[in-house]
């Protein structure tokens, strides 16, 4: 009689496949790196971070600022030296970049075999086994999404907080923007759909949760169902959920309703993201914003004065063409009025196709760079006057792990989104909430003492 062993020694092992997803810009775009790693993993691939040894490698791309796609190129340009080493390998463009690009991408870098859009991320399996079948170019850009993409299986990275994406697409063609362009109108995942992923993310031990769309307060205005406040409460009432939060939020959309649900919530976190993306009424409106900063400032006002404490992040652009001197210290006193938690600054970038890209009186780079320079700087004296606030308080964190730069202490973060690191010593575990006494506060940073109940 055969033993099990002698068996499984005379039956040849297929030998393990491994791909390898590499990940730039936004939320969104990690969360379709998920769902590409899902169904990769469903063919039998498994995940590797050594290129090396990937059979498929997929860049996964952005192109909303010219910086980034610059990087993008360098890296694929890295990648021809292993196609020579092994020519069976995979090397798949997704994301933004090859929803605009397209053939191009072929032209500019003969290593590449497969070229996918933002619309078409499902289709993975069909055109990986297309590229081994024919092992020519295959280019998968639809222009437009179908009206909802099927589901496919996702693979989280993290084991604590995990992205839901609730909405694709945007419509509001800011003038600067290439977003609308390459990721289509917006679609409105329906609210079960939603609500069972995040259930289903609870049983698995997931604590937190992101939800996510280019403007997540128009959820709903393309079917006549719950609006994004509804949506709120029907995620908040699910149990093993302990924080919930949300980005991006358009200013213009923000409204009483969502600020009430934030308000009665527990579970939803008390941080709003609200871009500005600049303090001068005469940029907003050539940037097609639909706001003012008189709107925006009442905006704050009624945000502060329900929910006291909430903490207030944005972003910002310097360089938009016709910027002047006067309009930019519009910007810089406006930022300094509404005394931000956090800004995330950014150089105009020109993207052809957009409306601002051909408008006058385009800057050159380093008066862009003295502007910005001026913005971060003004901003992180705010950002630390605030944090010094905090010092001596205690403050609720959700445990993430191990802090990168130092074995000994932990990290979490509040729900205003501050980073905090501690000295581990507690029973305090990873994914449970944590106190902590704030003991010094820097710009980015708490460093505090674990508070035992
Ligand atoms: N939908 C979100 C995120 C868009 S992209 C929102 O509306 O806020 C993230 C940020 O990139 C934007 O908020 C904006 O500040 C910045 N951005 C977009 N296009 C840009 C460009 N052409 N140049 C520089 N920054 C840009
Ligand atoms: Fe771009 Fe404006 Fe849409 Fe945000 S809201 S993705 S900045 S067009
Ligand atoms: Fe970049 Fe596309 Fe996100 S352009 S910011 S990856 S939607």
């Amino acid at each position: 009689m055969m033993t099990e062993d002698k068996y499984s020694s005379q039956i040849q092992q297929p030998q393990a496949k491994f791909f390898t997803t590499i990940t730039y810009g936004c939320q969104m775009n990690e969360n379709d790196s998920e769902r590409l790693a899902g169904q990769l993993k469903s063919i039998g691939y498994e995940h590797s971070d050594n290129l090396e040894k990937a059979d498929i490698i997929l860049i996964n791309t952005c192109c909303v600022r010219e910086s980034a796609e610059k990087k993008i190129y360098g890296k694929i340009g890295e990648l021809k030296r292993l196609k020579a080493v092994n020519p069976n390998l995979i090397i798949g463009i997704t994301g933004c970049m090859a929803q605009k690009d397209r053939e191009k991408l072929f032209k500019k870098a003969s290593h590449i075999d497969l070229v996918m859009g933002t619309h078409n991320i499902h289709e993975l399996v069909k055109l990986v086994r297309e590229v081994e079948a024919s092992k020519g170019k295959v280019l998968a850009v639809w222009d437009q999404a179908e009206r909802m993409a099927p589901n496919v299986p996702t693979v989280r990275r993290g084991r604590i907080s995990a992205w839901v994406p609730i909405m694709y697409g945007c419509n509001n063609f800011c003038t600067y923007c290439i977003v609308p362009y390459v990721r289509g109108r917006e679609r409105s995942r329906p609210v079960e759909d939603i609500v069972d992923e995040i259930r289903q993310l609870g049983k698995e031990g997931f604590k937190e949760i992101t939800l996510l769309g280019q403007n997540v307060n128009s959820y709903g205005k393309d079917h006549d169902g719950s609006d994004f406040a509804d949506l709120l409460s029907a995620v908040d009432a699910i149990d093993s959920i302990e924080r919930i939060r949300y980005m991006t939020s358009h200013p213009r959309d923000m409204n009483d309703k969502v600020i009430a649900a934030v308000k009665d919530s527990r579970k939803i976190c008390r941080h709003f993201h609200l871009p500005i993306q600049s303090g001068s009424d005469e940029i907003l409106r050539r940037m097609n914003r639909g706001y003012t900063t008189g709107y925006y400032r009442e905006l704050v006002d009624k945000i502060r004065q329900a929910i006291p404490g909430a903490s207030l992040t944005t972003d910002l652009i310097v360089g938009f063409p016709g910027e002047t001197d006067e309009l930019f210290a519009e910007t810089l006193n406006f930022m300094k009025e509404i005394e931000y938690d956090a800004a995330y600054t950014f150089l105009y970038s020109q993207r052809s196709g957009t409306p601002a890209a051909t408008m006058p009186d385009q800057l050159p780079l380093a008066v862009k760079k003295a502007r910005l320079q001026q913005l971060m700087q003004a901003q992180n004296e705010i950002s630390l006057k605030i944090n010094k606030r905090l010092e001596q308080t205690v403050v609720e964190v959700l445990v993430e792990g191990p802090s990168k730069t130092d074995d000994h202490k932990l990290m979490g973060r509040t729900g205003a989104n501050k980073i905090v690191l501690w000295e581990k010593q507690g029973p305090e575990q990873v994914g449970q909430l944590a106190r902590v006494k704030v003991e010094t506060a820097q710009t980015w940073l708490l460093k505090g003492r674990l508070v035992l109940l």
